[in-house]
């Protein structure tokens, strides 16, 4: 059999970095080809090419053999689909609307409604969502708002499917149903390329496993039964040791720190995003808070650094009401942050460790007198931090933007810790890192709690929560869906009933 897409030496270059470096990779009529790697492997990049939206630096695409340029449209008449990673949608529009966008039958120069609501509502039945082509997207879960996009893609016939990271914002349950969706698919010999990078996905789904790495196809070939979860995890982290740190501290923790107490957040169209949310973190342990992305953790966290204020509710750290302080003063009161966007909230990319390590902390008497900041003071100062935290290539007066992704959440780490936090926020503190980096900020985080603090960790790697987490509760749709306060004897499975809203105390 003919390839029906094949890539050949593609090269991409960003400032910086070299996103696709010579990557090759084909596709055949039916088959599923899972594209495996961590964050920042240049996945999305390839896929981009693919579909017309970038140009690629070198090599060549070849659809059903023949040399192809194309831009999105090109790609479209190609009857190649794409469902990304972060889907844009119109929730005040309907089902029938969202996918005829760009996308409607004509008839003689007129939209066509009655052809296209027909033609959506067997799809709708088809992905047993028993709702009408009118619906507003707003009404819809997020699984089926990424069924939506699939039927879209279905509806000029894609031949090629080109699914992003889709389970990244699914329940276990969600993403069951959507194998299911793909193995139809491939029923009517579509070609789907499926990108993840949790394993048993991979494995589950891919007739074929191509493993990327910085940049590079680092394995190709692996079909399915050939290969183990371990071997495509070594590859993807190349040959480093794949084991990661674990909270293994039996130690109680001490007194509550941090008090929420019946917490609501509406936002500007009156859409409640926090329901009555009530909690509290002790110190010396580690809350964990999952979820399925989009359901309050971006507005919760907003909240307790002071960005957002609630529509009611109150924040109290110790004795202390937050409930209306500033950023500041809640700096002040004891409150660190790693930002889940350390590009742009967590660092001055364009300032170099001096400046990134004082700001916030501009005016302790340590590294100001008064009007003038004490240089001396704070070179002295980075220059221990840089050797404490082992942050890796970085010299006084060098821009941290020329640092990795896990040298930078290194110096933002270093900035919070040296302040001795009583509640530490980590907002996916590894995500996009290296394994060596990840294993560095765990320790980091256990440091923490042995030392005292109360870590609050927000994290869509399910893994990561249950390595790390002493206690968890579960957010969904704005609410408490779940807490789990038994570590040791929960399952993967019951935190994704709770993930998918179902309410539960496991204990
Ligand atoms: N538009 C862009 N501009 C600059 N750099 C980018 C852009 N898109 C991706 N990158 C960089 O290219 C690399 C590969 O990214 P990406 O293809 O998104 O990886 P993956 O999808 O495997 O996580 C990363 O280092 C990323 O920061
Ligand atoms: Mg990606």
């Amino acid at each position: 059999m003919e390839p029906i897409v094949e890539l050949k030496n593609i090269v991409k270059q960003f400032p910086g970095v070299l996103a696709n470096d010579h990557v090759n990779l084909s596709l055949y009529p039916g088959e599923t080809h899972a594209l495996v790697g961590e964050n920042g492997a240049g996945k999305s990049t390839l896929m981009k090419i693919l579909y017309g939206q970038y140009v690629p630096d070198e090599g060549e695409i070849l659809i059903d053999g023949k040399p192809c340029r194309y831009d999105v449209t090109g790609a479209r008449q190609h009857k190649i689909g794409m469902v990304y990673q972060n889907f844009m949608q119109i929730p005040q529009m309907s089902i029938l609307e969202n996918i005829i966008l760009g996308n409607a039958p004509l008839k003689r120069g007129m939209i066509d409604y009655a052809s296209a609501e027909k033609k959506v509502q067997s799809y709708l039945e088809r992905f047993r969502m028993p709702v009408s082509p009118n619906t507003l997207l707003q009404n819809l879960s997020v699984g089926e708002r990424q069924k939506i996009e699939i039927i879209k893609v279905l509806y000029f016939d894609a031949r090629i499917l080109i699914l992003d990271e889709p389970t990244a914002v699914l329940t276990p349950q969600e993403s069951e149903e959507l194998f299911q969706i793909i193995k139809t698919l491939k029923e009517e010999q579509r070609s789907i390329v499926f990108i993840s990078h949790k394993l048993r996905e991979v494995i589950a789904v891919g007739d074929r496993i191509t493993v990327m790495s910085k940049g590079r196809v680092v394995q190709d070939g692996w079909t399915r039964g050939n290969v183990t979860e371990t071997e495509i995890a070594r590859a993807m982290i190349g040959k480093q040791n794949v084991q990661l740190i674990q909270n293994q501290c039996e130690k109680a923790p001490g007194d509550t720190i941090l008090r929420l107490n019946r917490l609501w957040y509406f936002d500007e169209l009156g859409i409640p995003r926090l329901r009555d949310l009530s909690f509290q973190v002790r110190s010396g342990e580690i809350l964990g808070i999952g979820g399925v992305e989009g359901n309050g953790q971006t507005e919760l966290i907003r909240i307790l650094i002071g960005m957002l204020r609630p529509s009611y509710g109150e924040i109290l750290v110790g004795e202390e009401d937050l409930t209306g302080a500033s950023v500041a003063k809640r700096r002040q009161a004891g409150i660190g942050f790693v930002s889940d966007d350390r590009m742009t909230e967590g660092l001055v990319l364009d300032g170099t460790i001096e400046d990134n390590v004082i700001a916030g902390n501009e005016y302790d008497a340590e590294f100001s007198d008064h009007f003038l900041l004490k240089y001396g003071q704070i070179r002295e100062y980075c220059k221990n931090l840089i050797d404490e935290y082992d942050i890796k290539g970085l010299t006084s007066g060098k821009h941290v933007k020329m640092l990795s992704g896990g040298n930078m959440q290194k110096i933002i780490l270093a900035r919070e810790i040296e302040r001795n936090p009583k509640v530490l926020i980590a907002a996916q503190p590894t995500r996009g890192l290296d394994i060596g980096a990840i294993n560095s900020v765990r320790e980091l985080l256990l440091e923490q709690k042995m030392a005292g603090t109360a870590v609050i960790l927000v994290s869509a790697d399910l893994e990561e929560l249950m390595s790390l987490s002493d206690r968890m509760i579960i957010l969904f749709e704005g609410s408490i869906s779940g807490e789990v306060t038994d570590m040791k004897h929960v399952t993967e499975e019951e935190i994704g009933l709770m993930m998918g809203g179902a309410k539960d105390h496991a204990e």
